[in-house]
C-alpha cells in the first residue's frame, strides 16, 4: 500500500550519503503513515482514540453497514474515521486524530479518505453531528443542516437517536456531481 502525506506537507531534505553511510533510503521518514481499511485487531487502539476524544463508542461493533479506516504510523493508529451506509445517504462518523498529531493535516487527509470511499460505494449524500468541529467541517465543504431534514435512514442510526447529545450540530454534504 502507498504511503500518503498529510494535505498539509512538511519538506524534508534526505540526508546525504556516501561510501561510508547509509543512502537516503535508509531514513526513518518522520512523517511516513498509511489510511487503510481498519481490521478487527485496530478495535482497541480504534476506542481508546475515540474516547479521548470523548465520542461515542457504544455501537462501534454493532451498527450495521459501519466501516472504518485508520491513520497508520510506525504501527501505530493514530486516527480514524467512520463511514455509515443507509441507503444512498452516509453519516460521517468517529473522525478523531491523536492530540499529539493534530494540525497537521491528517484529519483532513481522513475526511478526503472517507469522502472518496463514500462516493465510490454511490452514496449521494453525507450528513455527520458535531459538538466540537464545526469550523474544521465547514472548511471542507460542509453546511449546517436542520435534523429534520436528514433522510430518515439516517435519523434511525444510533448515533443520530441517541449516541450524539442533542446539542450537536447537524451538517450535510453533497457528493451529486449534478450528472445522472
Ligand atoms: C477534528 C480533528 C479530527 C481535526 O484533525 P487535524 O489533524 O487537527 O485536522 P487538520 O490538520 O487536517 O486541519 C486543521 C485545521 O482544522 C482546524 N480544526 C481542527 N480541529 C478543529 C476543531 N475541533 N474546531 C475547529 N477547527 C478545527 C484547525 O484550526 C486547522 O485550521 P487551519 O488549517 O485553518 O489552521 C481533530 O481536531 C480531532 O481529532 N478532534 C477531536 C475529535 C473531534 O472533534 N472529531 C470531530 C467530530 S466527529
Amino acid at each position: 500500500m502507498m504511503p500518503v502525506m498529510p494535505n498539509v506537507h512538511r519538506c524534508r531534505r534526505p540526508l546525504e550519503g556516501n561510501k561510508h553511510e547509509p543512502g537516503p533510503l535508509a531514513v526513518k521518514q518522520p512523517a511516513a503513515a498509511i489510511v487503510r481499511a481498519s481490521r478487527a485487531s485496530d478495535y482497541t487502539a480504534v476506542r481508546r482514540l475515540l474516547d479521548d476524544a470523548q465520542l461515542p463508542t457504544a455501537d462501534l461493533a454493532s451498527a450495521p453497514g459501519l466501516r472504518c479506516w485508520v491513520l497508520e504510523m510506525h504501527d501505530e493508529v493514530v486516527g480514524v474515521v467512520g463511514l455509515e451506509c443507509a441507503d444512498r445517504g452516509a453519516l460521517v462518523r468517529s473522525l478523531v486524530v491523536a492530540r499529539d498529531h493534530r494540525g497537521q493535516g491528517w484529519g483532513s487527509e481522513l475526511l478526503v479518505r472517507v469522502e472518496r470511499e463514500a462516493g465510490e460505494l454511490g452514496i449521494r449524500q453525507l450528513v455527520l453531528l458535531t459538538e466540537t468541529a464545526q469550523r474544521f467541517f465547514s472548511a471542507h465543504g460542509y453546511a449546517v443542516i436542520d435534523r429534520g431534514r436528514v433522510p430518515e435512514a439516517l435519523q434511525r442510526t444510533a448515533e443520530f437517536r441517541s449516541l450524539c447529545p442533542v446539542s450537536a450540530v447537524c451538517m450535510t454534504k453533497s457528493l451529486e456531481t449534478g450528472r445522472d
